[in-house]
C-alpha cells in the first residue's frame, strides 16, 4: 500500500515516518514539494505517486498568532483541507486528517465524545472546525478525522521542550493549573493512524489521546520529575500553580478539553500519558534541551 503524508517536518509527520509499517510505501511532502493551496499541485503529486491513502499532517498550529493572522490559519486549516478532500474524492483515495480538542469551548465537565456539540472559542479552533466540515462535505465516504490533544514529541516544538528549556534556565516557574486535558504522545497518535490506514471500514470521526487527565501544571511537574530521573536536568526548581487569568494569552483556551477516546482504544490500545512521556523523554533525551 502507498501512503502520501502531507506536511513532512512537523511532530506528527516525523513520528509517522519513524513508525511506518514495513509493508507500506511512504512519500512525505513538505511545502517545498507541494502547494496545498493549489488543487492542481495536489492533483499532480497524487497522479505521480498514486497513493491509496493520504494522511494530512500539515496544519497552521500557531494558536496565539492565529488570532491576528486568521487568513493564514484558514488558508491552511480550511481551504487547503478542502482542496485535499476534493482531490482524494475524485481519485477514490482514503483521507485521514487530524483535528483538535480546541473545536470545543471547554464548558463540559466530562470527557468530550465525538457526538458532542462543537463550539470553538479561538480562531485556530474555528479554522480547524471549518477544515473538518470541508471533509464531511467533500469526501464523506472514505475519510476519517482524528481529534487529538496536547501533542508532544522529540521532534518539533512543544510544551515538553519549552518547559525543559525554562527549567534549565530559571530558578522557578509558574504554570497554569485550571486548564484540564490530556497530554498525547505524537508517536502513539501516529501508530493509531497507521491502524486506520488499513482498517477495511473507517468512521468519519475519532478521538485519540493517551490515557488519563492532567492540567498543564501536572504536566510540567511530571516533565521535571522525569527529566531529573533521566539526567536531562540536574536540579529541581519550584513550580507554582497559577490561574489562566494570571497568564493571559491572545487566544482563549478551553478550560476542559479531555477527549473520550474509548472507541479508538479498540483499534489501538493506549497507555497512561505519564508512562508515554517517560518513554519519549528517555528515548530522545539528547534532543530535548
Ligand atoms: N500540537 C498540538 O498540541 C496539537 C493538539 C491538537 C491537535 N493538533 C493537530 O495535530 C496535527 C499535527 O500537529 P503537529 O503538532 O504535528 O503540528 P506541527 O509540528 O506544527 O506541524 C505542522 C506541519 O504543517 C506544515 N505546514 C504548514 N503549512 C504548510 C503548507 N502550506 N504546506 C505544507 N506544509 C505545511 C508545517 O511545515 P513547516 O515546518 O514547513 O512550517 C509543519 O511541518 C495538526 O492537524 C494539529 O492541528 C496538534
Amino acid at each position: 500500500m502507498k501512503v502520501l503524508i502531507i506536511g513532512k517536518s512537523g511532530q506528527l509527520a516525523s513520528e509517522l515516518i519513524d513508525t511506518k509499517p514495513n509493508r507500506i510505501e511512504v512519500l512525505a511532502l513538505g511545502r517545498e514539494n507541494i502547494e496545498i493551496e493549489s488543487i492542481n499541485s495536489i492533483s499532480d503529486q497524487i497522479a505521480k505517486f498514486n497513493p491509496s491513502v493520504v494522511v494530512n499532517a500539515s496544519a497552521y498550529t500557531a494558536v496565539d498568532k492565529a488570532e491576528t493572522d486568521s487568513d493564514a490559519a484558514y488558508a491552511i486549516n480550511f481551504s487547503a483541507v478542502e482542496n485535499i478532500a476534493k482531490v482524494c474524492k475524485s481519485n477514490n483515495i482514503r483521507l485521514i486528517h487530524v483535528s483538535t480538542d480546541f473545536v470545543f469551548d471547554g464548558k463540559k465537565n466530562s470527557a468530550y465524545k465525538t457526538s458532542d456539540k462543537t463550539h470553538p472559542i479561538n480562531v485556530y479552533g474555528a479554522s480547524k472546525l471549518a477544515g473538518e466540515k470541508a471533509i464531511f462535505e467533500n469526501h464523506p465516504e472514505d475519510s476519517a478525522i482524528v481529534r487529538t490533544s496536547w501533542l508532544y514529541s522529540g521532534y518539533g516544538n512543544n510544551f515538553v521542550k519549552t518547559m525543559l528549556r525554562l527549567m534549565a534556565a530559571k530558578d522557578s516557574l509558574n504554570v497554569v493549573a485550571d486548564q484540564i486535558g490530556c497530554p498525547t504522545s505524537a508517536k502513539e497518535l501516529a501508530s493509531f493512524i497507521w491502524k486506520l490506514t488499513s482498517q477495511e471500514l473507517i468512521k468519519p470521526l475519532y478521538n485519540w489521546s493517551d490515557l488519563g487527565v492532567a492540567s498543564w501544571y501536572d504536566f510540567a511537574v511530571a516533565i521535571q520529575d522525569i527529566a531529573i530521573e533521566c539526567d536531562i536536568l540536574n536540579k529541581k526548581i519550584p513550580i507554582k500553580a497559577i490561574s489562566s487569568q494570571e497568564y493571559p494569552t491572545p487566544a482563549k483556551r478551553p478550560q476542559f478539553s479531555l477527549l473520550d477516546s474509548t472507541e479508538s482504544y479498540q483499534i489501538y490500545p493506549a497507555n497512561h500519558w505519564r508512562e508515554q512521556l517517560k518513554i519519549m523523554m528517555s528515548n530522545t533525551k539528547e534532543f530535548l534541551l
